[in-house]
C-alpha cells in the first residue's frame, strides 16, 4: 500500500523546525502541498523558500501567542502543531546551576504548553486539529548528565495524555512520538563521537531525520484516529546498498 499523505490547503506549525527532525517534517509537508511555518530561535539556513520561518523563542509565552496570532491572521488556520523545539544540556545534577534546569524545562516543557495554548482555540473552534509532541527514550531509561532533559521528556508524556483527554470532544488529537536515535545537531551535541555515538550506531543504529517523517505525517493525517497515544519508532531495518 502506498503512503500518499496530501497536505493541500493545510497549515502546519513546527517548532524547532530550523534543524533536524522538525526541518525534515516541514519540508515533507510543503512537498505535499501544505503550508509549513517554522518557529525557531535559529536562523532558517537549511530551509527553502517554501517554508515560512519566524524567529520565536518558545519559552517566551507572550512571543508565542503573538507569533501564532500573526500566523492565524495570515493563513486563517493552523491545522497541526509539531512541537519539536528542545535543548539537551549535559551536566551532573550535583553541579547543575539553576539556570540550566529552569531553561531546559522552560524550552522543552513550558514551550510546548505555550504553543498548545496558542493554537488550540482555533483548532477547538474548527473542531479539528492534530498536535504531536516529542518524548525520548531517556524519559524511561534515564542517563547520567541528562536528568533535566529526561525529566522534561517524561513530563511531556503525562502532559500530552492529559491534554488529549481535555480536547478529545473537539476532535483535536494529541499524540507523543519517541523518534529513536536520529542524527541531528542536538543528537551530535549530546552524544560526542569517541564513544557514545559509536555505542548508538552499534546498538540501535542511528537514523536520519527523514526516517521519522513518515510517523509524523501519519499522526498528522486523518488516518491516525488515535489520541493520547505514544508512537515509538525503534531501530530501522538496515538500508540496502544500492
Ligand atoms: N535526535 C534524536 O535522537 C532525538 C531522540 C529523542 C527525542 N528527540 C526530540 O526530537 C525533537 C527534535 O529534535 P532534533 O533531534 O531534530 O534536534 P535539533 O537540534 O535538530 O532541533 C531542535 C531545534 O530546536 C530549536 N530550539 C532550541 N531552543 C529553542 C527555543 N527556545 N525556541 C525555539 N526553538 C528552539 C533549535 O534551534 C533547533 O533548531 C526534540 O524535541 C528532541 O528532544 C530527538
Amino acid at each position: 500500500m502506498k503512503s500518499t499523505f496530501d497536505a493541500q490547503g493545510e497549515v502546519l506549525l513546527v517548532t524547532g523546525g530550523a534543524n533536524g527532525i522538525g526541518a525534515a517534517t516541514a519540508r515533507a509537508f510543503a512537498e505535499r502541498g501544505g503550508t509549513a511555518v517554522v518557529f525557531d530561535v535559529a536562523p532558517a539556513e537549511d530551509l527553502d523558500d517554501r517554508i515560512e520561518h519566524h524567529r520565536v523563542d518558545v519559552s517566551d509565552r507572550e512571543a508565542v501567542l503573538h507569533a501564532v496570532d500573526a500566523v492565524l491572521d495570515k493563513h486563517g488556520r493552523i491545522d497541526a502543531l509539531v512541537a519539536g523545539a528542545a535543548v539537551q544540556p549535559r551536566c551532573d545534577v550535583v553541579g547543575m546551576d539553576a539556570h540550566t534546569w529552569r531553561q531546559t524545562l522552560a524550552v522543552n516543557l513550558d514551550g510546548v504548553v505555550w504553543c498548545c495554548q496558542a493554537v488550540l482555540p482555533d483548532m477547538i473552534a474548527r473542531r479539528s486539529g492534530s498536535i504531536v509532541v516529542f518524548s525520548s527514550g531517556l524519559a524511561h531509561a534515564g542517563r547520567a548528565q541528562a536528568a533535566a532533559y529526561a525529566a522534561s521528556k517524561g513530563a511531556l508524556i503525562s502532559f500530552a495524555k492529559s491534554l488529549a483527554a481535555e480536547v478529545a470532544d473537539y476532535r483535536v488529537r494529541v499524540n507523543t512520538v519517541f523518534p529513536g536515535v536520529i542524527d541531528t545537531p542536538q543528537f551530535r551535541a549530546a552524544n560526542p563521537s569517541g564513544g557514545e555515538r559509536e555505542h548508538w550506531a552499534a546498538t540501535t543504529g542511528i537514523g536520519s531525520p527523514e526516517d521519522v517523517v513518515g510517523c509524523l505525517l501519519f499522526l498528522l493525517s486523518d488516518a491516525a484516529t488515535m489520541t493520547g497515544s505514544t508512537l515509538t519508532r525503534d531501530r530501522a531495518f538496515a538500508q540496502e546498498a544500492s
